[in-house]
This record gives structure tokens, sequence and C-alpha cells, in this order.
């Protein structure tokens, strides 16, 4: 190990291709190649890939894509302080996108009337209210459809399937048997109750055939899709966890510039004192001396990587950070197993996403490459482009992407209106804003990028993520190979 740290100090992605070994797979199927990992001590996910807290990236549309294709997505935390619903409701509304059981359905009374009915599906968004009693016992079920050509002034009881035409089950259910009775009684809701008729979740068949589509989603117990949040370290971060907690999310990320510091240790030692054990990662490092000091503070995974990032200029302004490829090495060797590392920042080809996940990385975080899909926040602008042959001016569609350290990002963050004009002037930006190309989906890029991992994996002689990473640590001379100048030409340039 202590030969590949001498190789890989002051290096980073470019630094570096990978001797192709014998290949022992014999398709690069994505479906058969098992590209499992750890985010945390108790969170695996089926493909490496966390999509960055940054307020241009990860809300709910990119938290939700992102966990159905495998990996998992980290809530930013760029609402302002104290504003903590926000997020709470990002949280909420990726956990409530349906996946699995339902634990808590949209319900109504058998007296209300039918137009409260249609208002509530309306509102919701759902088609299917399940109709309960004051003590919360199932007494049927209403459908859009039962409400079509009604009288509006009827009540859901005079409309609704009633409890004793329903098919409803008591007791543990996996989705295959699910399935199996839905498909016996032919039906396509199953409210799942107590032995004394309380409600306890809904599964619809439509939940089961996303559920078959979608067979590597992140998925919680019940089935729902999971999802991460990032807090700070000061300032309303307790407040905020305690919030998001509430909300079930899956994962908190503590996430501040230098992670290697007195503040974050007062915030990890508050956060276990008051949250015990739930699932914390902690960041941002990039010495194995930062990865021993969370360790030690007990958290369950450490996010690597200080000023590597597209939106970053902390290298710029400071002088301060580790080229990626070092500080994931060191990490790595100071980490030893003992939790996973996030790969944080810098990964702008898949090639360079490989690498992430061989020198050090158990799962890769990424901003800058998913900038500009659909499902990233913020708005299209149209923007004029002279054409370089033609010298016309065509309209282009632009998202915004930024470092959560911009100038502009923390405006946003500020009530601005109340703050101090000396205080706004004080601010060290250590990011910047850009704008990329709007394109399509997220959806296809994360595809290929699990292509291409599969196609390393070949490469690698190995047959999984796992094998790759330990043939790699085993011996990583058989793999490294240092590039020169005109190499690295030959490699990138195209
Ligand atoms: P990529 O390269 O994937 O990196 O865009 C994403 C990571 O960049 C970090 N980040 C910042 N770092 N100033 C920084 O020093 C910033 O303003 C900033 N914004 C984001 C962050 O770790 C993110 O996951």
């Amino acid at each position: 190990m202590s030969d590949l740290l001498a190789l890989v100090r002051g290096c980073t992605f470019d630094d570096f291709l990978f001797t192709p070994q014998y290949s022992v797979v014999e398709r690069r199927d994505p479906s058969a190649i098992d590209l499992t990992s750890r985010v945390s001590r108790r969170l695996s996910i089926r493909r490496p890939i966390v999509s960055a807290n940054m307020d241009t990236v990860t809300r709910s549309e990119m938290a939700i894509a992102v966990a159905e294709e495998g990996g998992l997505g980290i809530i930013d935390r760029g609402f302002r302080s104290g504003e903590i619903d926000p997020q709470v409701r990002e949280v909420q509304i990726v956990k409530r996108k349906q996946h699995g059981i339902i634990g808590d359905p949209y319900t109504i009374g058998p007296e209300a009337r039918l137009t409260e009915a249609a208002g509530r599906m309306r509102q919701t968004g759902v088609g299917t209210l399940v109709v309960v009693d004051g003590a919360h016992r199932v007494q049927g079920l209403l459908t859009s459809r039962d409400l079509r050509f009604a009288d509006d002034s009827g009540t859901v009881a005079s409309r609704m399937t009633p409890r004793e035409r329903l098919i409803v089950h008591t007791g543990a259910l996996d989705p295959a048997r699910a399935e199996a009775l839905m498909r016996t009684h032919k039906i396509k809701k199953l409210p799942l109750v107590e032995a004394d008729g309380t409600l306890r979740g809904l599964i619809t068949a439509k939940d089961l055939v996303v559920q078959r589509q979608l067979p590597f989603a992140t998925r919680d117990a019940q089935g729902r899709l999971r999802v991460g949040a990032a807090i700070g370290a000061t300032g309303d971060y307790l407040e905020r966890a305690a919030e998001l907690l509430r909300a079930e999310v899956d994962l908190i990320v503590i996430d501040i510039a230098h992670g290697h510091s007195a503040v974050m240790a007062r915030a990890v030692e508050a956060f276990r004192t008051r949250f015990g054990d739930a699932e914390l990662v902690a960041g941002n490092v990039a010495t194995g001396d930062g990865v021993r000091f969370l360790l030690d503070l007990g958290v369950d995974g450490v996010k690597v990587g200080i000023g590597p990032g597209g939106g970053c200029t902390t290298r710029l302004n400071t002088n301060y950070g580790v080229p990626q490829v070092q500080a994931l090495a060191e990490c790595r060797a100071a980490a030893d197993g003992r939790v996973p590392l996030v790969a944080d920042g810098g990964v702008r080809r898949h090639g360079a996403f490989v690498q992430a996940l061989t020198f050090g990385g158990d799962t890769v975080m990424l901003g800058g490459m998913l900038a500009g899909t659909t499902e990233t926040p913020g708005d299209v602008v149209q923007k004029p482009v002279v054409v370089p042959d033609s010298n016309k001016t065509v309209h282009v569609p632009f998202k915004v992407f930024r470092g959560m350290a911009s100038l502009q990002a923390i405006v946003d963050r500020l009530d601005v209106e109340d703050a101090e004009a000396a205080d706004v002037e004080a601010l060290g930006a250590e990011g910047m804003e850009v704008s990329v190309p709007a394109r399509g989906s997220v959806r296809p890029l994360l595809r290929d990028l699990v292509k291409h991992l599969c196609s390393a994996v070949s490469y690698s002689g190995a047959r999984s993520l796992n094998e790759m990473q330990e043939l790699f640590r085993k011996n990583p001379e058989r793999f490294v190979i240092r590039l020169t100048e005109s190499s690295r030409r030959e490699s990138f340039d195209r």
C-alpha cells in the first residue's frame, strides 16, 4: 500500500490508465454483474452512484430518479437558515413516491361528501382513498372510477366498495405473495389491516409493476425509495436533523467544507447524543488524519474530497486541497475497510468514475456530471449563442450549475433583506456559478455510467465491483500506469 501512496502522490484522475487484465466475464451485462456497494455502515446500494447535495443538482426529482436507478440522492440543505420544512418536504416526496407498501395511505370518512373526496383526490394526485371510521378501521375503498357520473351530493359510503366485498390482508406480506393474492382475486388494491381491522397500509398493483421494472432500485424494508439529506454543523443543524429523521430520511450527511475540524467534532458529538446511532456520513476530508478523526468520532461513512469539485474554487482561492486520487488512496488506507468512503468531486468522465471506485471510493458522489439534466432543480433559460461556422445566432437552452459555496448560492441562503451589508461583503466565496446546456433525462446517463463500469469490471479480470477493488488493492502495480503528457493526450484528447 505504501508503494501505491508514493505512486499517486500529487496525482489525480487524468494521470493514470489501468492495464487490461485477462477477462473472465461472459457478458458485460449490468443485470448480471454485481455492483453492490455501501454508502455507509448499514446502507447498501446496487449501483455505486450518489447525487451531490447541491441546490442545482439534488431535490426530490433527482433523488427519485437516482434511487430508481439503484443509487442514492442526498437532498441539499441550500434553504435559508431556519427554513427546515422545504427540505423535509423533498424527503417526504421521495418516501411517498409509491414503490411498495404505502404505510399511510390517504383516507376519508364514510360520511364525507363525494365532492370532498373528489377534491382530496385532485389535491393529492391519488386515485384511491381508503374509507376509515373514527378509530381508523377500514370501512371500504373509494376510487376515482366510483366518482364517475355520481351525484355530487351523495356520501362516500353510498359509492365505496364496502368492507365486506373487499379482500384485505393481515400480517406480513412480501411483494411476491402480494402479487399472487392480487392475481388470484383479480384485484388491483390490497389494504393491509391489523386483526381488529385498523388500517396498516395499502399495496397497489401499479407499485408491484414498478418494483418489477426497476429491480435495482434503492428501497427500504417497506419498499419505499431511500433518500439522504445534508445538514451543516452549526446553526439549525440539530433541529434540521430531528425533522429529517422524523420524515424517515435514510441517511444524514453532515457536510461542511473542512470536516477535519473542531466544529465537526462538536457537531458529531451533539448528533450522537441526541440521535443515537442514526446512520451518519460526515465530510469532507482528504487526508488519512481526517478519516481517523471522523472514525474516532463514530461516523458511519466518510465523504472524501477537498477542492476537486467542478463548481469549486477552494484550491484557487486558498491553495489548500489534495489531488483527488491521492486523497482517495490515503483515505482508503486510513479507513482500512472500517467504514465506506464516498468519493466526492472531480469526476467529469466515466473513466474517472471507475478510477474513483478503484483508488478508494466505495461509492461516487456526482455533481457536475448530472448538471443540466431534466431532473435537476432550476429553470431552463434560452441563451443566444453564435454558431462559429455560419456566424448565425441561435437560442440554446441552459440550466445553472453552481458551487454551494459560490457567492450566488450563499446569498440565496441568506435572508439578504435582513443581512447587514458588511456581512454580505465579508462572504468568502469558494465556488462559482456556470451555465450548462440543458439536456434530457438523467436516466440514460446513469445507465451508460453503469454499462461502462461493467466493462471496466471485465477489463480488470474481476466478476464484480467488489472483486475488481480487491484485485486492485492486492496488487496495484499490476494495474497502474502513470501517464506522460503525450500518453495523456493520446488517451483523453478527443
Ligand atoms: P463535481 O465535480 O461532481 O463535484 O461537480 C461535486 C462536489 O463539489 C463540492 N462542492 C464544492 N466545493 N466549493 C467547494 O469547495 C463549492 O462551492 C462547492 N460546491 C460543491 C461538493 O463536495 C460536491 O459534492
